[in-house]
C-alpha cells in the first residue's frame, strides 16, 4: 500500500458497508468503550486500502493513528510491529543515536504523565537500547515481560486519554509470538478507554479474539462485477487494456478475482485466465498510463 500510494491510488470503489461498520466501532470507541476490528481477507483484497480510506474519513484532530505492521518473516522477532508504534510514537527516525533516542523517549513520556516514569526501561530494553535500571535488568524473564506488557498498555491508554486512539496491527498472519500474547492481554483492557484496535489479517489466521462483546469482524471479499469494471474502466477507456484482457475479465463473473496488488504499476505483462478458479493473474508485458 505505501509503494501504491506514493505512485498514486486508484479510485477508491464500493466498500459502503464495511466502511460504515468502521466509522461506528469509531464512533463508540471515542465515547469510551473501546472496540476491536477485525479485517479479514485474502492478500490483496483491499484491507489496507480501506484502512487508509477510514483514517482519511475521520475527522483529523479527533483521533491519532498508530500502525505495527507484521512482517512475512518477521515472526522470530518479539515485539515486532510494536517496535514501529514505539518509534512513531517517540519520533524516533532512522539514524538516531542512542543519546538522542533515550532523550526523546523520556521527553515524550514526562510530558504525557510524570507517573509513567517507571516504564522507561521496558522500553530502552525493546528498542535494543542500554537500559538504565539495574533493578529492571536484575528480572527473570517472565517478570521483565510482564512489566514489559505493563508499559506498552500504560502507553496506549495514555495516549488514548489525549486523543481516541486508533491502533492497526497489519498482517498478523505474521505474527510473533509474544506480539500475539500481548495483542491478548490488551484487548483485555479494551473495554473502558477510548481505544479502536483494528486487527487486519487474512483467513488463514485463527484467534480466540472474537468471544469479545466488543469485537466485530469485517470479512472482506472480492471487489463484485461492477466495483471492478468501474474500477478498470478507465484504462479500457485509453486503449490499454488488449482487447482479449477486457473480453476474459468481463465474463469471468462474479468470482473473478483480479490480483490488484499491482495494478497501478505502470508496466505490465500478459493475462493467463484460468478459468477453473475464475482467476485472472496479471504480469508484466504491456506498457499503460494511468489516467
Ligand atoms: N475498493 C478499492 N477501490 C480501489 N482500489 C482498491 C480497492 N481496494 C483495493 N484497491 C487497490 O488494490 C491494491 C491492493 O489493495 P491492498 O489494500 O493493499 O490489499 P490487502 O491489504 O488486502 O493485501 C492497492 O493498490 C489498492 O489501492
Ligand atoms: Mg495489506
Amino acid at each position: 500500500m505505501d509503494a501504491a500510494i506514493i505512485k498514486g491510488l486508484t479510485k477508491f470503489v464500493n466498500r459502503k458497508n464495511s466502511t460504515s461498520v468502521l466509522l461506528n466501532a469509531f464512533d463508540n470507541a471515542k465515547s469510551g468503550s473501546g472496540q476491536e476490528l477485525g479485517l479479514v481477507g485474502e492478500a490483496g483484497v483491499g484491507k489496507s486500502r480501506l484502512v487508509h480510506e477510514i483514517m482519511n474519513l475521520l475527522p483529523q484532530d479527533k483521533y491519532s493513528y498508530l500502525e505495527g505492521r507484521c512482517l512475512q518473516y518477521g515472526n522470530s522477532m518479539a515485539y515486532h510491529p510494536f517496535l514501529n508504534i514505539l518509534k512513531t510514537c517517540f519520533g524516533i527516525q532512522e539514524g538516531d543515536r542512542e543519546f538522542l533516542i533515550k532523550k526523546k523517549i523520556t521527553k515524550k513520556i514526562l510530558n504525557l504523565n510524570e507517573t509513567l516514569k517507571g516504564v522507561i526501561p521496558p522500553y530502552q530494553g525493546l528498542l535494543s537500547l542500554k537500559v538504565d535500571d539495574d533493578d529492571f535488568i536484575k528480572l527473570d524473564p517472565k517478570k521483565k515481560r510482564e512489566k514489559t506488557f505493563e508499559a506498552l498498555r500504560d502507553l496506549m491508554i495514555r495516549l488514548s486519554q489525549e486523543k481516541c486512539l486508533v491502533l492497526c496491527v497489519e498482517d498478523l498472519h505474521w505474527i510473533d509470538k509474544t506480539s500475539e500474547e500481548f495483542l491478548d492481554y490488551l484487548i483485555g483492557w479494551l473495554a473502558n478507554s477510548p481505544i479502536l484496535l483494528i486487527l487486519v489479517y487474512r483467513p488463514e489466521f485463527t484467534n480466540t479474539w472474537g468471544s469479545k462483546s466488543y469485537y466485530t469482524k469485517i470479512g472482506l471479499t472480492q471487489l463484485g462485477m461492477a466495483a471492478s469494471t468501474k474500477l478498470v474502466g478507465p484504462f479500457w477507456e485509453r486503449g490499454a487494456w488488449p482487447r482479449n484482457l477486457r473480453h476474459s475479465f468481463l465474463n469471468a463473473g462474479q468470482e473473478t478475482r483480479l490480483l490488484w496488488r499491482n495494478l497501478p504499476m505502470p508496466y505490465w505483462k500478459t493475462i493467463p485466465l484460468n478459468k477453473k478458479k475464475k482467476t485472472i493473474f496479471l504480469k508484466k508485458s504491456f506498457e499503460y498510463s494511468a489516467p
